[in-house]
């Protein structure tokens, strides 16, 4: 069984030891080393999450990628890969739903008006607020994809009116779909709610900027849990002062860990969150990932290898 070369941007040894543990119950003759070690020349895939790719040309074994979420940005963005080398991504019904449950819980705070029950609490202020008529509110969601549509499909079964954006038009129960560039303005312009789900590709990069919020409903609100490029931070701080965007609640940035010198630490009507809205969980990504492996070992194409030319 192949070498496996690892790197998890952040974490310790112990999660390499965790996800090894895991790929041998599929894979019991599995090694994985670090990515930087003189071991990982010896790899013929590459397990990887925000790694320094620029040395890849020094792992000349290399046969595949294997992104340890579910966006490829990270792998795509930095090197030129060659296009002969599979980058395959996780698909996990759980992360699907683990960012189910925390946009559900973003939008529920915003609407039941969590953090203003808590600063009454904090004062010991017992008043009922004027309570919104949650059929009123539309919420639109952008990137109907394997995570996007389990949230849209989960809120609409919430009760909420949902709205769904994508590249390729879709047809999804009990959802409204839309795509291309008139379908985003129509999310844009009569959504209440706007959650990103999007990839970051060339096309989707600072699509939320100040245009895009000036066109947005007065008082809207702005979820992001697809990548902080996708948002103009500047542009939604000017908005988000102004009130024209009455909430934002982020779980990704532009330069993770947010510096704790930035300017959205100060603006009380943006939450942070620090990208955890669904993280990758190795007891249920790891049989997928042991197919890939054992694909890419194969020469075989494994499921989930990312189209290139469109970029996720
Ligand atoms: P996916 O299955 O590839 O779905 C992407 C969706 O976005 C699809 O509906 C796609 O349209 C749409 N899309 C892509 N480019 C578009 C464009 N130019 N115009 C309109 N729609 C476009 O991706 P996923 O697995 O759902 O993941 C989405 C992203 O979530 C990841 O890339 C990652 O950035 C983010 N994520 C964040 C976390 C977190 O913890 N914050 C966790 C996991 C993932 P089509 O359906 O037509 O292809
Ligand atoms: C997390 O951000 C992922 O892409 O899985």
């Amino acid at each position: 069984m192949p070498i496996i070369a690892f790197y998890s941007k952040g974490t310790s040894l112990e999660v390499q030891n965790i996800w090894e543990k895991r790929l041998k119950f599929y894979l019991p003759s599995i090694n994985l080393v670090p990515l930087l070690s003189e071991e990982a020349k010896l790899a013929k895939i590459a397990l990887l999450w925000k790694a320094p790719l620029d040395n890849l040309n020094q792992l000349n074994k290399i046969k595949g990628l294997i992104s340890l979420g579910q966006g490829v940005d990270h792998i795509l963005n930095q090197n030129s890969i060659p296009e002969n080398i599979p980058v395959v991504r996780i698909v996990d019904p759980y992360m699907a739903r683990s960012m189910s449950h925390w946009v559900l819980l973003s939008v529920l705070n915003i609407i039941r008006e969590t953090y203003d029950y808590f600063n009454q609490e904090n004062k010991k202020i017992y008043k009922p607020r004027r309570e919104k008529d949650f059929l009123s509110v539309k919420i639109g969601v952008y990137g109907i994809g394997a995570i996007g549509s389990v949230v849209a499909k989960d809120l609409s079964y919430m009760g909420f009116d949902v709205q769904g954006w994508s590249r390729t038009k879709k047809n999804i129960k009990t959802i409204k779909c839309f795509h291309g560039d008139k379908g985003f303005n129509e999310l844009v312009n009569n959504s209440d709610i706007h959650v990103c789900l999007l990839p970051l590709t060339s096309s989707t990069i600072n699509i939320f900027n100040k245009d895009t919020f000036a066109k947005m409903k007065k008082g809207s609100c702005f979820i992001n849990a697809g990548r902080g490029e996708h948002v103009v931070e500047d542009d939604l701080l000017r908005s988000c002062k102004s009130r024209h965007v009455s909430n934002a609640v982020l779980d990704v940035y532009r330069i993770e860990p947010l510096p704790k010198n930035h300017c959205f630490w100060q603006q009380d009507n943006i939450r942070l969150w620090p990208h955890v809205a669904a993280e990758t969980n190795p007891e249920t990504a790891a049989k997928q990932i042991a197919n890939a492996i054992k694909c890419i070992d194969n020469n075989i194409v494994p499921p989930n290898t990312v189209n290139r030319a469109i970029g996720y």
